[in-house]
């Protein structure tokens, strides 16, 4: 049985696609059944109708509070039956209640080798800009689970790229983000198939 998986976006959404196009062609043992955005100009928005994925509009500032906010993911989520939530440069933080009823089950990337250059901050060009001024000679994404603290959950997939040849913080984005669009689908179908054992903080991966 395929998983469902919504997507969560803020921007490009090249994540997204990658998960959606690895599932489309079979790769992974998912489906991507809806696309949420809190843009109303993410480019995201293109991708998941050329792909034919119903998309909703969900921004913050239309809910007062964080409990009216939570309520309507939690209906999206219901009327789309999801089994995963996969981040996926979504820049709203996502309430506590959603989190913990998702536990184990939403995923997030971030674009360097965590837990180095992440955290509450550490976000888009400010990661590889920091990443490039320490002088790193590698960098590469993350996959991680979500928990209640940013950029902590456990680790997934992770992978390293070389970077000692990049002349600024742009060349290492775009190095860094190839790599994301192979390990974010391999990500999420690992975790589709339940081949991820937590140990405390440590997410194993199950031999297949
Ligand atoms: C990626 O670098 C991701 O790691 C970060 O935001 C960027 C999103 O890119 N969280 P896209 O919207 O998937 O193209």
């Amino acid at each position: 049985m395929k998983k469902r998986v919504a997507a969560f976006c803020s921007h490009g959404g090249s994540n997204f696609a990658s998960i959606a196009d690895a599932a489309a062609r079979g790769e992974i043992p998912v489906e991507v059944v809806v696309m949420v955005h809190n843009n109303a100009r993410a480019g995201a928005k293109e991708k998941a109708k050329a792909r034919g994925i119903p998309t909703e509009w969900v921004p913050r500032k239309r809910f007062a509070t964080d409990e009216e906010y939570a309520a309507h993911l939690f209906a999206i989520l219901e009327r789309y039956t999801v089994d995963i939530v996969a981040l996926a440069g979504f820049m709203q933080r996502i309430p506590e209640e959603v989190v913990r009823r998702y536990a184990g089950r939403m995923t997030n990337i971030h674009p360097a080798l965590l837990p180095f250059f992440g955290g509450k901050g550490f976000y888009g060009m400010r990661v590889h800009t920091a990443v490039f001024e320490a002088g790193m000679k590698v960098s590469g994404p993350t996959v991680h689970l979500v928990d209640e603290q940013y950029d902590h959950g456990p680790i997934l997939l992770q992978r390293a790229v070389a970077i000692d040849d990049c002349r600024n913080p742009e060349e290492i984005a775009a190095r860094v983000l190839k790599e994301e669009h192979r390990i974010y689908p391999e990500a999420v179908g690992l975790l589709a198939q339940g081949r991820f054992q937590l140990e405390g903080r440590r997410a194993a991966l199950i031999p297949s």
